[in-house]
């Protein structure tokens, strides 16, 4: 009854409370603000309220007293409400800690959105500690929790991290398109659509575009969505990822590999230089050190040679078929990889693949035509996140690869071009911005890396 009473209004006379985001609060100390956020978390005691607020760009403790906490809406105060919130900033006496190193002693608050209790309250229906997927299936509300923004933070300073490198290296950005009608990986990892009466795909690289426009702009990147349609349950794929592509005219594969590198150590060190965001790289990933260079270079025939050592055996796909030792030629799938770069616990340039087991733009080894010049780049806890090559350069030869991996040559005259009109040495690579993200921040799975993850089976929400 008490309650119902009291009615909050905002006094007329106090100092103006200038409308602040939490992140920007720091320079407001002493002053009056106005906050707006969601309650991240709330403590009630009988004559005080503590509030953790949220508005995306922090946390801010915040204390209401007296008959702040005696009206109608303080009843309904629950977690992920949405308020307004007028006070005084002052900094936590010493000793005492507070995200951000303050704390606001409102004067004045209003309820802008109120959210459900009992049962349907958030912290009824999953916690941080929840099932995967429960958490997977209520992915907008678990995006709320500190962890997971935690990484789409890292996630973004590393995708502006990537773009500010390239420029500083003059690699232009260009945006291909998703809608193809060609396939650079093979076409058995093709989603397939109907396109006007006409067969299409969802792109799985854009390598080749990004080749063509080599001519035209220069070293050119892009970040856009790839497309797999794979059915691998695993740690690290998705049938929708962040590809991350870069294209490099009149290089070599030593320059390559130099180049890929460099990206990764200056991403890293700018990333980490941030001081908001290298400290959630060290909260999600304690102790995390930026790799040393040079990374190690392992040959294709010394990594077969090292699994044989370390009795890491080659599995045929089909179950029946017995474990063997591998051998020159054999794929090294995912769970042997990963095992050695465990084992090496260092960045590993994996270089030089064997012909068949790559796609058919691969430039060949010269004097060892069986293997290419091909590279990927194995991470600790992750394994691959960049597969790279240098490109055919030759007509002729690309009309071999076409031929040799099956591939009608016609659909591709745009990309045959490239190679009767003016050609060059020219290599790329692509990196998952998810494995690199999961590598950055030490996580079990890539789905973690995604705002919304896509894998096998899940599209929602
Ligand atoms: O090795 P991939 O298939 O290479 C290409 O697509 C080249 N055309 C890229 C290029 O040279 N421009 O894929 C490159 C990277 C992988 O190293 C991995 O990090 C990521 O893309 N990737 C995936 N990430 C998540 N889920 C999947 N299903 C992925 N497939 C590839």
């Amino acid at each position: 009854e008490e309650a119902a009473k009291i009615v909050l209004v905002e006094d007329p006379t106090k100092a103006r409370a200038e409308k602040v985001k939490i992140g920007h609060l720091e320079p407001h100390r002493g002053s009056r603000v106005r906050v707006f956020g969601w309650v991240h978390r709330l403590r009630v005691q009988s004559q005080m309220t503590f509030i953790t607020l949220r508005d995306g760009t922090g946390y801010l403790q915040l204390v209401l007293t007296g008959d702040l906490v005696k009206t109608l809406d303080a009843f309904d105060l629950v977690t992920e409400c949405t308020i307004e919130v007028t006070g005084e900033l002052k900094q936590v006496p010493e000793g005492k800690t507070a995200p951000g190193g303050h704390e606001l002693v409102a004067d004045w608050w209003r309820m802008v959105g109120k959210a459900p209790t009992g049962v349907d309250a958030y912290a009824s229906l999953f916690n941080e500690k929840s099932d995967l997927s429960v958490r997977q299936n209520l992915r907008h509300l678990d995006l709320r929790a500190e962890t997971p923004a935690a990484i789409m933070k890292v996630r973004a300073a590393v995708l502006s991290a990537f773009r500010a490198v390239y420029a500083k290296h003059t690699v232009m950005e260009v945006t291909p398109p998703c809608i193809v009608q060609t396939s650079v990986e093979g076409g058995s990892s093709l989603f397939k659509f109907d396109y006007y009466g006409q067969e299409a795909y969802l792109t799985q690289s854009s390598q080749l575009y990004l080749e063509t426009c080599l001519p035209s702009l220069g070293d050119v990147f892009c970040v856009q969505e790839s497309f797999r349609a794979e059915n691998s349950h695993t740690r690290r794929h998705l049938a929708e990822y962040t590809h991350l592509e870069a294209e490099l005219a009149f290089i070599d594969f030593k320059d390559l590999m130099d180049h890929i590198e460099t990206m990764i150590c200056e991403v890293v060190d700018m990333v980490l230089a941030d001081p908001v965001v290298g400290k959630l790289v060290q909260e999600l990933n304690p102790g995390f050190q930026p790799p040393a260079r040079p990374f190690k270079r392992l040959d294709y025939k010394d990594a077969i040679a090292f699994l044989n050592e370390h009795d890491i055996l080659f599995q045929d796909d089909d179950p029946a078929v017995a474990p063997r030792p591998h051998q020159i030629g054999d794929d090294i799938a995912e769970a042997a990889e990963r095992k050695m770069t465990d084992m090496l616990n260092v960045p590993i340039f994996l270089m030089n693949f064997p012909k068949h087991l790559k796609s058919f733009y691969m430039k060949k080894i010269e004097g060892d035509e069986e293997f290419t010049e091909s590279v990927d780049v194995l991470m600790p806890n992750v394994g691959e996140i960049v597969g790279g090559s240098m490109r055919i350069s030759d007509i002729d030869e690309l009309m071999e690869g076409y031929k040799r991996e099956g591939i009608p040559a016609d659909p591709y005259y745009w990309f045959t071009d490239q190679r009767k009109y003016g050609t060059s040495e020219h290599g790329g690579y692509g990196l998952g911005v998810e494995r690199f993200l999961a590598w950055l921040t030490n996580r079990w799975t890539v789905r973690e890396c995604q705002l919304y993850g896509r894998w096998p089976g899940h599209a929602a929400p």
